[in-house]
């Protein structure tokens, strides 16, 4: 979703033209930014052979979820014999397949709840996180906010993670991007930062996609290029 005002002209012209905003009508996704994960996913599964981020019958969390875009795209992966459990700050209509919670991800009460949804092992096979922090147009305060966001998505993800899970985050160019990257490499066995096509070339945004996850961090770096 665009933190720009939908009622100027040029959010309303670009939006009119884009080819992602047809598909989605035309495929039945609630937001243009269900291609980026399915591009994201095209990518990892062009890396490995032919295995993307899902499987069928696994458990997915998903942070940021609304409108709900990414939710449907991995409820329809991961079939009726998986789970997503989802949630936003903002309240998202229902998606079959889903178990959608309304809260802020930074509050322990709704962590318990997205534990809890994941079913008795209280594991999860991928974390996807597209969360962004509403921007206040301070570039200080608006990286902080979105690093913070970011780690605490990632602590999260080594948390409840299987052996072999995967993970794709947003990210935001800033001072703490790097470390995040390589506290990502110590703990799955690949790592790329990508930018999809669909995501638009005047945003920020990246994603760090991770396979591979390891049960065992890796000690440092240095053991990366043993
Ligand atoms: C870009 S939108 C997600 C779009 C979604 N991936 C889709 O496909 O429709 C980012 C979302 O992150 C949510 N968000 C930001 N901070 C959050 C937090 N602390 N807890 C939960 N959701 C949060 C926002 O409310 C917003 O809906």
């Amino acid at each position: 979703m665009s933190n720009r005002r939908p009622s100027s002209a040029r959010w309303l012209e670009e939006h009119r033209n884009d080819p992602y905003v047809a598909a989605a009508r035309r495929d039945g996704y609630r937001s243009r930014a269900a291609y980026k994960l399915l591009e994201i996913d095209a990518s990892v599964a062009a890396r490995n052979v032919g295995k993307g981020l899902f499987r069928i019958g696994d458990t997915v969390v998903e942070l940021g979820a609304a409108p709900g875009g990414w939710t449907q795209v991995a409820a329809r992966r991961v079939g009726d014999q998986g789970r997503v459990v989802a949630v936003d700050l903002l309240p998202m209509d229902p998606i079959p397949g889903a178990l959608v919670l309304c809260g802020d991800f930074l509050d322990d009460a709704i962590l318990e709840q997205l534990r809890a949804g994941f079913g008795p092992s209280g594991q999860a096979d991928v974390l996807l996180s597209d969360m962004a922090p509403n921007m206040t147009g301070v570039r200080v305060a608006d990286q902080g906010r979105g690093s913070l966001l970011v780690e605490a998505a990632l602590d999260f993800a080594f948390a409840v993670l299987r052996p072999g899970g995967r993970v794709v985050l947003k990210m935001f160019q800033g001072p703490d991007f790097h470390d995040l990257v390589r506290m990502a490499r110590l703990r799955f066995t690949h790592v790329k930062v990508e930018k999809p096509p669909a995501s638009r070339d005047r945003s920020a945004e990246l994603y760090l996609i991770g396979t591979g996850f390891r049960a065992d961090p890796v000690a440092s770096h240095e053991d990366l290029l043993d």
